[in-house]
């Protein structure tokens, strides 16, 4: 088998905070045997997989191999007639995959719509958006290890999905590389979720069904958050902390307009995107790294901003936050 290795490759073209920084090794693959024929050879220390590009932000060049993920297909393995499994590919673009699914008229996840990023890494962050998270249609993936180059399937139950998080941001990291996903999609009659306030708001007089969430969806994503193949950006660059219930109780007394979502027991969610607002960063910028206008959860890059530019307006925004209101935020987004 040929393997089509380059050198000194540009990752700008693969990452969507726009950052141009050089791979030393770069290999596309598209089958299993590629991957594993790569995984068997020895120069494996070092080694970044790349999905979309969608999550990370690089601030320097990398001295290892980048293997990017390039298989394709979706099909249908099972079905009855309720209800749908469906094998994607992990190369597959995710918003392609929601309107395919539109297509067919498969529900599940049409409130994600329009997110960034491949299939493939979708369940190591549990995607999530607009009252749905990834692991409420997941049934399994298909998983290599980078150490045996083995096949291995994981199971929903087995892959502990949280709040962005799974067991691959955990004991897996850097251990497996996810190479297709199988979703269990249901046929009409679909199960809508419009809980999710604004998007209740934005479908008022119109019938709901999964075309009308996904276009709302779309619009909303549009109207907040920056399309990166105009302004680089990885969506939101933190996590919404969780917090206790009785540090919650204090911020009330002192910010009584705080927004906040119940989380588990004696514990509740804070949007990040509040906290950095009232310190006054939306819209804030420093040459070419930036908060967002419309949505203080995203930072952006003007156009020439390095990685590290970035990641010390993140670190600023961290210390702010811890500064002002006592709370850690974490990031959402790998930074390498
Ligand atoms: N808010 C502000 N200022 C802002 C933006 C928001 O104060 O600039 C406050 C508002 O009170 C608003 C609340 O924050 O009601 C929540 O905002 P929004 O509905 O936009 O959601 P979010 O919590 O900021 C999360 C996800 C997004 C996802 C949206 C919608 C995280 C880290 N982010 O953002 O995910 O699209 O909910 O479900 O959980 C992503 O992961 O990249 C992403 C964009």
């Amino acid at each position: 088998m040929v393997l089509n290795f380059q050198k000194d490759t540009s990752l700008l073209p693969y990452n969507t905070f726009g950052i141009d920084v050089k791979s030393k090794h770069f290999i596309d693959v598209e089958s299993i045997e590629e991957l594993q024929a790569v995984l068997n050879q020895n120069q494996l220390e070092n080694l970044l997989v790349l999905g979309g590009g969608s999550n990370l932000l690089l601030t320097k060049d990398f001295e290892g191999l980048t293997l990017r993920i390039q298989n394709r297909g979706i099909e249908i393995v099972e079905q009855d007639d309720r209800k749908a499994r469906v094998k994607v590919a992990a190369g597959e673009n995710w918003h392609d995959f929601v309107l395919w699914c539109l297509e067919n008229d498969l529900g599940g996840v049409e409130n994600l719509a329009l997110i960034p990023g491949n299939v493939g890494a979708a369940p190591i962050q549990n995607i999530g958006a607009y009252g749905v998270e990834l692991r409420e249609v997941f049934e399994s993936c298909e998983a290599i290890s980078i150490d045996t180059g083995k096949v291995k399937i994981f199971k929903k139950d087995e892959c502990n999905f949280g709040y962005r998080n799974s067991i691959f941001k955990n004991t897996l990291k850097g251990k497996y590389i996810i190479f297709s996903v199988q979703f269990n999609l249901k046929k009409p009659p679909h199960a809508l979720n419009i809980s999710y306030k604004g998007l209740s708001e934005k479908l008022e007089g119109k019938i709901p069904n999964i075309e009308s969430i996904a276009q709302a969806v779309i619009e909303i994503r549009s109207s907040k958050l920056p399309d990166p193949k105009k302004i680089g950006n990885c969506g939101s660059f933190f996590k919404n902390p969780v917090i206790p219930l009785i540090k919650f109780n204090d911020l009330k007394l002192q910010y009584p307009d705080i927004p906040h979502y119940p989380d588990q027991f004696d514990k509740i969610k804070i949007p990040a995107a509040w906290l950095i607002d009232t310190l006054g960063y939306k819209g804030y910028r420093n040459q070419e790294a930036g908060v967002h206008p419309n949505q203080a959860l995203v930072l952006v890059n003007y156009g020439n901003a390095t990685g590290a530019e970035i990641k010390k307006l993140a670190q600023q925004i961290r210390n702010k936050v811890k500064e002002k209101f006592a709370i850690n935020l974490e990031f959402e987004v790998n930074i390498l």
